[in-house]
């Protein structure tokens, strides 16, 4: 399975990307607004797990962002379960190199659809820290609305902020 951009894929994790997922994750700055399982520094070893662990998921709902099959992103959701079954957390990460060119506004777009039309969702929501106002923008120009904020939910680094939480429906 694969879902085109402009100028980038998405497509499921695969033996070989190894190396560059270790190279544009390592980075404080995009780990940064990430949970703290994404792990900083970014080890091989790290990529070689996260890499092991996906190669026969089905169905798919962790993709890795290529250029020319390079990894230079990743993005994925987390369904809920029980009475939260039809509703999926979506998380994303760009190397910092890409920032900026409308990659992951396009890529959140890509796997909306993908989630609505090949997976029993009807919700998908996303958390963003209040520090992150790039994150936010994503979200928005991917059609998701802001439903509130969860004061002090976080901790990263030390330093305690609010959780923005968005969401989009199916129809
Ligand atoms: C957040 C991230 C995914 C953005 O991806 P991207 O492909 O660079 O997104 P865009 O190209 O749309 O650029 C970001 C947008 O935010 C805006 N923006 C950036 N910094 C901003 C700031 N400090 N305040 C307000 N807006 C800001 C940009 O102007 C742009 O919006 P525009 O097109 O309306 O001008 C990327 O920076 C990243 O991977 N960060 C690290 C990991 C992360 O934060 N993941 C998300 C966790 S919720």
């Amino acid at each position: 399975m694969e879902l085109k951009g402009t100028g980038f894929t998405i497509r499921g994790w695969k033996k070989g990307d190894e190396v560059s997922l270790q190279k544009h994750a390592n980075n404080p700055k995009v780990s940064a607004c990430l949970m703290d399982r994404f792990p900083s520094p970014y080890t091989l070893e790290a990529a070689m797990y996260w890499v092991d662990n996906l190669l026969d998921q089905d169905p798919l709902i962790n993709f890795a962002i290529t250029i020319d099959d390079e990894v230079i992103g990743g993005i994925g959701m987390e369904p809920r379960q029980d009475v939260y079954r039809k509703t999926a957390i979506l998380g994303y990460w760009l190397s910092e190199e890409l920032w900026g060119k409308g990659i992951m506004p396009e890529a959140v777009k890509l796997v909306t659809n993908y989630a609505f039309t090949q997976l029993d969702l009807i919700r998908l929501q996303a958390s963003v820290y209040n520090k992150n106002p790039a994150s936010m923008r994503v979200l928005e120009k991917a059609g998701y609305q802001k439903e509130g904020v969860m004061r002090n939910a976080v901790i990263k680094n030390g330093i305690i902020m609010d959780e923005h939480l968005y969401a989009i429906l199916k129809q």
